[in-house]
């Protein structure tokens, strides 16, 4: 049964404000920064248990732009908000007028006469560095095609509560490379100095450019990165197993031809005999139960995916806490 440790915070890091930053990609940020946003995540945890109020964000309002569906993301920055003391007001692309064709310029310069911070979740990447160009309030990615950093915070998180510290750790992400969470999860691994295994079928290898910086990063902070096409060899000796789903949003389409190309792919028993016996399961959800991950896995006792569902309510607090405290 997986475990979460009790470990003391080092928040004595110091660094630089995070006041009025965006946040893209976990690679925007130090690893001194990130470190501190978890270690911050984990404190308001403790407050939130406690009942401690931590009205930081008093009077503040949370944009939040959604052109994809969203349960988790959704749900967590608008509670994350009441919990801070704000506000969150919910914007679908198809109810603004950006939805017929406003301008993202347009958009991003109006929206920040009214709201204090931005979260946006779209396809193109592209999209949401036109809306942090001109905005001039924090803007935070709630997922793109490439990047999914305000889960990949949570994962961090979750695995610290588990294991008690990142550095050193041995991360594999199964499944499909060419994805937000591989991409993010590259980034996070190496800024936090654990060494990521990634093992994806032919045509699913993850970006080059994000793999390449992933790299340099790793090594920078002792840390590093690998690619294979062989699963197993992945997994081999891994305290930390990840997947996604095999089409994310918008591939809808191409899922006959996935499930085809992933079948070897799968986190189940066979490939978790090879992780450490401590072994946790992350899974940034939903999941598809029987494709990328087992009933058997995802339900089992190494799985953390609920505690991981629910640090991102506590990481995306700590992240808005020192974004727009303006
Ligand atoms: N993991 C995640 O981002 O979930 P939602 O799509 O439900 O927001
Ligand atoms: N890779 C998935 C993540 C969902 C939270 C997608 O983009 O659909």
């Amino acid at each position: 049964m997986a475990t979460v440790k009790s470990f003391k915070n080092h928040n004595a890091v110091s660094v630089e404000s995070l006041a009025g930053k965006d946040f893209l990609t976990i690679a925007d940020f130090t690893s001194e920064e990130i470190n501190y946003l978890i270690d911050e995540a984990i404190e308001l945890k403790k407050q939130q248990k406690e009942g401690v109020p931590h009205p930081h964000l008093a009077g503040k309002t949370l944009g939040m732009i959604f052109e994809k569906s969203s349960t988790r993301t959704r749900v967590s920055f608008e509670v994350g908000m009441l919990q801070l003391g704000g506000n969150a007001i919910f914007l679908s692309s198809k109810d603004i007028q950006l939805g017929r064709g406003e301008p993202i310029e347009d958009t991003a310069k109006v929206l920040s006469r009214y709201v204090d911070g931005l979260m946006i979740r779209t396809f193109a990447h592209e999209s949401i560095e036109e809306f942090a160009k001109h905005a001039s309030i924090p803007v935070i990615n709630g997922l793109t095609d490439l990047h999914h950093p305000a889960q990949v915070l949570a994962d961090l998180m979750t695995i610290k509560e588990y294991k008690g510290k990142l550095s050193g750790l041995n991360i594999c992400y199964i499944g499909d490379g060419n994805n937000n969470m591989c991409h993010s999860l590259l980034e996070g691994a190496a800024i936090t100095g654990m060494n990521i295994k990634v093992a994806s079928p032919e045509g699913y290898e993850p970006d080059g450019n994000i793999y390449d910086n992933a790299s340099e990063i790793a090594d920078q902070q002792g840390g590093s990165v690998e690619f294979t096409y062989n699963p197993l060899k992945a997994a081999e000796g891994a305290d930390v197993i990840v997947t996604d789903v095999w089409a994310s949003m918008g591939q809808e389409e191409e899922q006959e031809k996935r499930i085809k190309a992933f079948k070897d792919y799968q986190v189940n028993q066979s490939l978790c005999s090879k992780a450490d016996a401590g072994f946790i399961f992350l899974h940034c959800l939903p999941a598809h139960r029987g494709e990328e991950v087992t009933t058997e896995i995802l339900d089992g006792i190494h799985s953390v995916v609920f505690d991981e569902a629910e640090n991102r309510l506590h990481a995306q607090k700590a992240l808005m806490k020192n974004l727009m405290n303006l």
